[in-house]
């Protein structure tokens, strides 16, 4: 991950001109870093370590960052990897440059709401397995899933390390008995549900005339590879797996996998007030 970025960059995103009008600035000397003139436009600023002055002014860069990454399949969560491109990567370097994390990891294949931020506080709290923060997932599962499924969810199922899940609450949207037509209450779901058998890949596929269900799943904590987890220990498969939600903020239909945009106010607003009422 890069520490430093561009100085015209740097002050072009703080709002103070264009490229070129940055430059200009620059040209005439109203720029200085570390007390020295800059003469060069595209020198690499570290905004954490370098002092830079506008017009007599000290230039604060931004110092914090809150990213909704609609995370696509086969990147990493996490900041750096030797062999996998990781969620940072997909980023700008003017938030780069900001250090940001993943709250929390979602599998290399599995897609969705993915948030990355420096709020070292918000993170943790968000992650505190005491907070039960909700979390919401849309998944291709293979096998019949059925009542006694969502009944065995909402009692606590026991993973394969002898761990019993906390109630979660289990949904069938939309099946398909293996004659590759999907049928649900609602289109939509139907829809979702013939994209996501697209996205499975081949290593992964159903038998022929395999069951297939989209389902939704929401848990209150976040153990290795829960999801999955808990449809293998009642005999099913998971094929694919998106997170749409987790506490107050939602995956924004508008971002395609690999796509994300920083929070809104509203977003940030209910990050913190959710915060605030502390759910337990
Ligand atoms: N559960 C899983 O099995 N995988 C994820 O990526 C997230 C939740």
């Amino acid at each position: 991950m890069k520490a430093t970025i561009r100085l015209d960059k740097m002050l072009g995103n703080l709002g103070y001109g264009t490229r070129s009008g940055i430059k200009q600035l620059i040209k005439q000397g109203a720029v200085t870093v570390n007390g020295k003139l800059a003469k060069d436009h595209g020198m690499q600023i570290n905004p954490n370590l370098d002092e830079v002055v506008l017009d007599g002014e000290t230039i604060q860069y931004r110092d914090s960052v809150y990213v909704l990454l609609h995370k696509p399949a086969g990147v990493v969560s996490a900041t750096e990897d030797h062999r996998d491109r990781t969620v940072i990567d997909l980023l700008d370097e003017d938030l780069t440059v900001l250090s940001p994390f993943p709250v929390g990891r979602l599998d290399k294949d599995t897609e969705g709401l993915l948030l990355i931020t420096n709020d070292g506080k918000l993170s943790h709290e968000l992650l505190s397995p005491r907070k039960h923060v909700p979390k919401t997932y849309r998944s291709l599962v293979a096998g019949a899933v059925g009542q006694a499924d969502i009944e065995a969810f909402s009692q606590g199922v026991k993973l394969d390390d002898d761990y019993v899940t906390m109630p979660a609450q289990l949904s069938v949207l939309a099946t398909s008995k293996g004659d590759g037509a999907a049928s649900g209450d609602i289109e939509e779901n139907t829809d979702e549900m013939m994209a996501a058998i697209k996205l499975v890949p081949q290593s992964a596929a159903p038998e022929p005339n395999e069951p297939l269900n989209w389902i939704e799943l929401t848990i209150h904590e976040g153990k290795f590879h829960q999801v999955k987890r808990m449809f293998e220990s009642v005999g099913k498969k998971v094929l694919y797996l998106r997170r749409v939600s987790m506490g107050p903020l939602r995956l924004d239909a508008n971002l395609a996998p690999g796509e994300w945009r920083e929070l809104t106010e509203e977003e940030l607003e209910s990050l913190r007030n959710y915060r605030k009422d502390g759910k337990e």
